[in-house]
Protein backbone atom coordinates (compact mmCIF):
# COMPACT_ATOMS: atom_id res chain seq x y z
CA UNK A 1 0.00 0.00 0.00
CA UNK A 2 1.50 3.60 -0.60
CA UNK A 3 3.23 4.69 2.28
CA UNK A 4 1.93 8.39 1.68
CA UNK A 5 -1.88 7.54 2.25
CA UNK A 6 -2.84 9.90 5.23
CA UNK A 7 -4.92 7.27 6.64
CA UNK A 8 -3.08 4.02 7.07
CA UNK A 9 -6.35 1.57 6.10
CA UNK A 10 -6.45 -1.04 3.91
CA UNK A 11 -8.97 -0.54 0.97
CA UNK A 12 -11.39 -3.51 1.91
CA UNK A 13 -11.68 -2.14 5.87
CA UNK A 14 -12.10 1.50 4.15
CA UNK A 15 -14.16 0.80 2.22
CA UNK A 16 -16.59 -0.82 5.44
CA UNK A 17 -15.92 2.92 7.08
CA UNK A 18 -17.37 4.85 3.87
CA UNK A 19 -20.91 2.56 3.64
CA UNK A 20 -21.37 3.28 7.20
CA UNK A 21 -22.78 6.86 7.56
CA UNK A 22 -21.19 8.52 10.91
CA UNK A 23 -18.11 6.92 10.47
CA UNK A 24 -18.07 8.41 6.16
CA UNK A 25 -19.08 11.65 7.82
CA UNK A 26 -16.47 11.63 10.35
CA UNK A 27 -13.67 11.16 7.55
CA UNK A 28 -15.42 13.62 5.19
CA UNK A 29 -15.07 16.36 8.05
CA UNK A 30 -11.68 15.38 8.27
CA UNK A 31 -11.62 16.57 4.59
CA UNK A 32 -13.99 19.37 5.06
CA UNK A 33 -11.53 20.72 7.62
CA UNK A 34 -8.10 20.06 5.40
CA UNK A 35 -9.91 21.74 2.71
CA UNK A 36 -10.77 24.74 5.02
CA UNK A 37 -7.38 24.96 6.92
CA UNK A 38 -6.27 25.46 2.67
CA UNK A 39 -8.73 28.55 2.52
CA UNK A 40 -7.45 30.13 5.63
CA UNK A 41 -3.33 29.14 4.74
CA UNK A 42 -3.80 30.81 1.10
CA UNK A 43 -5.63 33.52 2.32
CA UNK A 44 -2.74 34.43 4.70
CA UNK A 45 0.15 33.60 2.34
CA UNK A 46 -1.74 35.63 -0.77
CA UNK A 47 -1.58 38.60 1.28
CA UNK A 48 1.82 38.05 2.81
CA UNK A 49 3.74 36.67 -0.38
CA UNK A 50 2.17 39.48 -2.50
CA UNK A 51 3.32 36.82 -5.84
CA UNK A 52 3.10 38.45 -8.94
CA UNK A 53 1.80 37.08 -12.44
CA UNK A 54 0.90 33.48 -13.33
CA UNK A 55 1.96 32.49 -9.92
CA UNK A 56 -0.67 34.39 -8.02
CA UNK A 57 -3.10 33.45 -10.84
CA UNK A 58 -2.39 30.24 -9.94
CA UNK A 59 -3.18 30.60 -5.68
CA UNK A 60 -6.14 32.53 -6.27
CA UNK A 61 -7.54 29.43 -8.43
CA UNK A 62 -6.28 27.29 -6.15
CA UNK A 63 -7.77 29.15 -2.96
CA UNK A 64 -11.41 29.83 -4.64
CA UNK A 65 -11.04 25.86 -5.31
CA UNK A 66 -10.54 24.65 -1.82
CA UNK A 67 -13.52 26.71 -0.51
CA UNK A 68 -15.55 24.93 -3.01
CA UNK A 69 -14.15 21.34 -2.11
CA UNK A 70 -14.99 22.38 1.74
CA UNK A 71 -18.12 23.48 0.50
CA UNK A 72 -18.80 19.55 -1.61
CA UNK A 73 -17.76 17.72 1.87
CA UNK A 74 -20.16 20.00 4.08
CA UNK A 75 -22.82 18.40 1.26
CA UNK A 76 -22.08 15.50 1.32
CA UNK A 77 -22.19 15.56 5.20
CA UNK A 78 -25.69 16.94 5.48
CA UNK A 79 -26.49 14.38 2.77
CA UNK A 80 -25.66 11.58 5.02
CA UNK A 81 -27.80 13.35 7.30
CA UNK A 82 -25.20 14.21 9.60
CA UNK A 83 -24.44 17.78 11.05
CA UNK A 84 -20.94 19.52 10.34
CA UNK A 85 -19.36 20.66 13.02
CA UNK A 86 -18.24 24.62 12.99
CA UNK A 87 -15.02 25.74 12.31
CA UNK A 88 -12.48 25.85 14.72
CA UNK A 89 -11.06 29.67 15.17
CA UNK A 90 -7.22 28.55 14.43
CA UNK A 91 -7.55 26.43 11.72
CA UNK A 92 -4.02 26.22 10.53
CA UNK A 93 -3.35 25.81 14.33
CA UNK A 94 -5.38 22.62 14.83
CA UNK A 95 -3.48 20.69 12.54
CA UNK A 96 0.00 21.11 14.63
CA UNK A 97 0.29 19.38 18.49
CA UNK A 98 -0.45 22.51 20.34
CA UNK A 99 -1.02 26.38 19.39
CA UNK A 100 2.04 27.16 21.42
CA UNK A 101 4.11 24.76 19.11
CA UNK A 102 2.39 25.47 15.81
CA UNK A 103 2.83 29.53 17.04
CA UNK A 104 6.95 28.81 17.69
CA UNK A 105 7.13 26.91 13.90
CA UNK A 106 5.64 29.84 12.51
CA UNK A 107 8.21 31.77 14.19
CA UNK A 108 11.08 29.94 13.46
CA UNK A 109 10.16 30.13 9.31
CA UNK A 110 9.56 33.41 9.49
CA UNK A 111 13.39 33.87 11.02
CA UNK A 112 14.51 33.05 7.61
CA UNK A 113 15.62 34.52 4.49
CA UNK A 114 12.95 34.97 2.05
CA UNK A 115 14.06 32.82 -0.31
CA UNK A 116 14.32 29.86 1.69
CA UNK A 117 11.08 30.89 3.91
CA UNK A 118 9.40 30.62 0.02
CA UNK A 119 10.32 27.29 -0.88
CA UNK A 120 9.87 25.95 2.68
CA UNK A 121 5.77 27.58 2.32
CA UNK A 122 5.84 25.84 -1.50
CA UNK A 123 7.41 22.63 0.38
CA UNK A 124 4.83 22.45 2.68
CA UNK A 125 1.68 23.48 0.22
CA UNK A 126 3.01 20.16 -1.97
CA UNK A 127 2.97 18.22 0.84
CA UNK A 128 -0.19 18.56 1.97
CA UNK A 129 -1.56 18.56 -1.25
CA UNK A 130 0.06 14.97 -2.23
CA UNK A 131 -1.49 13.91 1.15
CA UNK A 132 -5.14 14.99 0.08
CA UNK A 133 -4.44 13.47 -3.14
CA UNK A 134 -3.36 10.32 -2.32
CA UNK A 135 -6.27 10.16 0.38
CA UNK A 136 -8.97 11.00 -2.26
CA UNK A 137 -7.89 8.74 -5.01
CA UNK A 138 -8.39 5.64 -2.44
CA UNK A 139 -11.46 7.30 -1.21
CA UNK A 140 -12.58 7.11 -4.50
CA UNK A 141 -12.02 3.68 -4.94
CA UNK A 142 -13.91 2.83 -2.03
CA UNK A 143 -17.22 4.74 -3.43
CA UNK A 144 -20.27 2.58 -4.39
CA UNK A 145 -22.42 5.46 -6.20
CA UNK A 146 -21.55 6.94 -9.61
CA UNK A 147 -22.48 10.29 -8.26
CA UNK A 148 -20.31 10.28 -5.23
CA UNK A 149 -17.43 9.05 -7.42
CA UNK A 150 -18.04 12.26 -9.80
CA UNK A 151 -18.03 14.38 -7.89
CA UNK A 152 -15.30 13.17 -6.00
CA UNK A 153 -13.25 13.06 -8.90
CA UNK A 154 -14.13 16.78 -9.59
CA UNK A 155 -12.27 17.24 -6.46
CA UNK A 156 -8.73 15.25 -7.30
CA UNK A 157 -9.06 16.93 -10.89
CA UNK A 158 -8.45 20.03 -9.02
CA UNK A 159 -5.76 18.97 -7.25
CA UNK A 160 -3.96 17.48 -9.54
CA UNK A 161 -3.71 21.59 -10.81
CA UNK A 162 -2.82 22.10 -6.87
CA UNK A 163 0.32 19.61 -7.21
CA UNK A 164 1.21 20.60 -10.98
CA UNK A 165 1.47 24.56 -10.22
CA UNK A 166 2.76 23.98 -6.66
CA UNK A 167 5.69 21.47 -7.82
CA UNK A 168 6.78 23.58 -10.64
CA UNK A 169 6.98 26.72 -8.46
CA UNK A 170 9.09 25.00 -6.05
CA UNK A 171 11.54 23.90 -8.53
CA UNK A 172 11.90 27.11 -9.59
CA UNK A 173 12.57 28.36 -6.20
CA UNK A 174 15.56 25.94 -5.73
CA UNK A 175 16.94 26.20 -9.36
CA UNK A 176 17.17 30.03 -8.55
CA UNK A 177 18.31 30.00 -5.27
CA UNK A 178 20.85 26.86 -6.07
CA UNK A 179 22.24 29.52 -9.17
CA UNK A 180 22.00 32.70 -6.74
CA UNK A 181 24.70 30.51 -4.32
CA UNK A 182 27.10 29.02 -7.20
CA UNK A 183 26.96 33.26 -8.73
CA UNK A 184 28.08 33.88 -5.02
CA UNK A 185 30.34 30.89 -4.67
CA UNK A 186 31.83 31.59 -8.25
CA UNK A 187 30.99 28.30 -9.51
CA UNK A 188 29.61 24.29 -7.89
CA UNK A 189 25.68 25.12 -7.87
CA UNK A 190 25.77 22.85 -4.44
CA UNK A 191 22.73 24.58 -2.56
CA UNK A 192 20.37 22.49 -1.89
CA UNK A 193 22.62 19.33 -2.35
CA UNK A 194 25.61 19.83 -0.20
CA UNK A 195 24.86 22.83 1.97
CA UNK A 196 21.13 22.65 2.25
CA UNK A 197 19.91 19.13 1.72
CA UNK A 198 16.50 18.13 0.39
CA UNK A 199 16.50 16.22 3.64
CA UNK A 200 17.17 19.51 5.75
CA UNK A 201 14.14 20.76 4.06
CA UNK A 202 12.09 18.02 4.36
CA UNK A 203 12.69 17.92 8.29
CA UNK A 204 11.66 21.58 8.47
CA UNK A 205 8.30 21.12 6.80
CA UNK A 206 7.90 17.93 9.09
CA UNK A 207 8.00 20.37 12.04
CA UNK A 208 6.48 22.84 10.60
CA UNK A 209 2.82 21.08 9.53
CA UNK A 210 3.76 17.64 11.85
CA UNK A 211 3.73 15.46 8.07
CA UNK A 212 6.29 12.74 7.56
CA UNK A 213 7.92 14.52 4.77
CA UNK A 214 10.90 12.98 4.58
CA UNK A 215 8.93 9.30 4.19
CA UNK A 216 6.77 10.90 1.52
CA UNK A 217 9.88 11.97 -0.31
CA UNK A 218 11.43 8.12 -0.82
CA UNK A 219 7.82 6.94 -2.03
CA UNK A 220 7.93 9.90 -4.12
CA UNK A 221 11.07 9.40 -6.30
CA UNK A 222 9.15 5.87 -7.53
CA UNK A 223 5.87 7.68 -8.37
CA UNK A 224 5.53 9.08 -11.83
CA UNK A 225 4.78 13.32 -12.03
CA UNK A 226 1.16 13.70 -12.60
FE1 LIG B 1 -8.83 20.66 -2.08
FE1 LIG C 1 -5.68 21.35 -3.11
Amino acid sequence: MDQTNAMPLDREGFREVVRHPTAHALVLGNYRLGEYAGVVALDRLLGEMRPEGKLHQAMSIHHKDEGRHSQVFTDWIVRLDRTPQPFPTNVEGFFANSPEEFAEQRRLVEQLPPDLRRIIVFAGINAIERLAYNQFDVHLSCLDRKEDRDMLQSVIDEEKFHLSYVENELERQMNEAEQRLASKQGGGARFLKEEVTAEDVAEIVSRWTGIPVAKMMEGERERLTL
